[in-house]
């Protein structure tokens, strides 16, 4: 082992942030203070997942959110934990969250931005140890707002920026400003997230399907038909496809950035816009995949960024991942 394997020179979030400052949309310093708190925010909840089963964190509350979900005592922490550091962080003005019926508006006055986020996604694989992580999108203020859900209810080519940590075997970040993706890594020691992969590119194939299964019994006939052909040998390679489905939205995407593939959650009867909110889990994952050259879109073939919202809280079908895995979709509808 010799000492130049040992990189000295490391490009950590902070530094990254100052770096790309100037290619960012729109933005002024003030854009790296809210890349600040989200990297803060990321490694405060990260901890407190870790040590979560030793202190009592594990379980339900009792309650349920907006969308009907049963909230996790994590959940309600991490929730938490994130709207303080949004706040602390005195430029952003309003925040849309998973766990919040209304969107939360700050007192701060030169605050420009507006931040939606699942601060716990994948809660129910919580108390098992598997993978969950935080979604975030991040719209600036329209011209002259002082805070309101108009700021949100946008199209989502109207966004920022985009990011996720993964809270795995290692802690992940993968964030985009509209210029490609970058993928950080939490060094524990540090403190610091490091980046690893500085234009993260999705695969342009592979044979995995990320779905959960269990409701094909609800799904349309056209959708049920489609994964079949998925079991069948392909012609790229002679094999069927392999199933392989989480259960927390970012770590099925995590493997799918970074291995490729496709991932959705279709609408059913019991759901029938789908179940993945549009805001804070299907924008931002639509635009880091796209930014990482994967294509996202809803059942009818439509691409998600061109969505727009009219509650904070609304939902979308989703497939997105690997092109030509999200074409072979498109191609059996009739929308290619
Ligand atoms: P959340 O934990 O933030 O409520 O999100 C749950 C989502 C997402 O993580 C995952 O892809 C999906 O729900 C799984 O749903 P099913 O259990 O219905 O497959
Ligand atoms: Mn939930
Ligand atoms: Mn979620
Ligand atoms: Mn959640």
């Amino acid at each position: 082992d010799s000492l130049e394997d040992i990189n000295t020179d490391l490009v950590t979030l902070p530094r990254y942030i100052i770096e790309t400052q100037q290619s960012i949309k729109g933005a002024k310093g003030d854009f790296t203070l809210v890349l600040n708190a989200l990297g803060f925010a990321f490694k405060f909840i990260s901890q407190t997942i870790r040590k979560a089963e030793l202190i009592n964190l594990v379980g339900i509350t009792g309650n349920t959110n907006s969308t009907g979900d049963q909230q996790k005592k994590l959940d309600v922490l991490g929730d938490e934990i994130f709207i303080n550091a949004m706040s602390a962080s005195g430029i952003v003005k309003l925040v849309v969250s998973e766990e919040q019926e209304n969107m939360i508006v700050f007192h701060n006055n030169d605050a420009k931005y507006a931040i939606c986020c699942d601060p716990i996604d994948g809660s129910s694989n919580l108390d098992a140890g598997v993978s969950v992580g935080t979604i975030c999108s991040i719209f600036r203020l329209l011209p002259g707002s002082t805070g309101s859900t108009a700021d949100v209810l946008r199209q989502g080519t109207e966004m920022v920026g985009a990011c996720y940590a993964m809270y795995g075997a290692s802690t992940h970040l993968l964030l985009t400003l509209g210029n490609g993706v970058s993928g950080f890594t939490l060094d524990n020691t540090l403190g610091e997230f490091i980046l690893v992969h500085p234009e993260l590119k999705l695969p342009s194939q592979r044979s995995i399907y990320s779905i959960n299964e269990g409701n094909s019994y609800y799904w349309d006939k056209e959708i049920v038909e489609f994964i079949e052909t998925l079991k069948q040998p392909q012609s790229q390679d002679g094999k069927p496809y392999s199933a392989r489905y989480i259960g927390s939205m970012v770590a099925d995407l995590h493997r799918t950035f970074l291995y490729g593939g496709l991932f959705a959650y279709p609408s059913d009867k019991r759901n029938p816009h789908g179940k993945l909110r549009l805001l804070y889990e299907a924008f931002p994952m639509a635009m880091l995949v796209e930014q990482a050259g994967g294509k996202a879109v809803n059942d009818q073939g439509k691409r998600i960024l061109d969505l727009c919202p009219s509650h904070i809280h609304d939902k979308s079908s989703v497939w997105m991942g690997s092109n030509d895995d999200v074409d072979k979709y498109l191609k059996y509808v009739g929308k290619l």
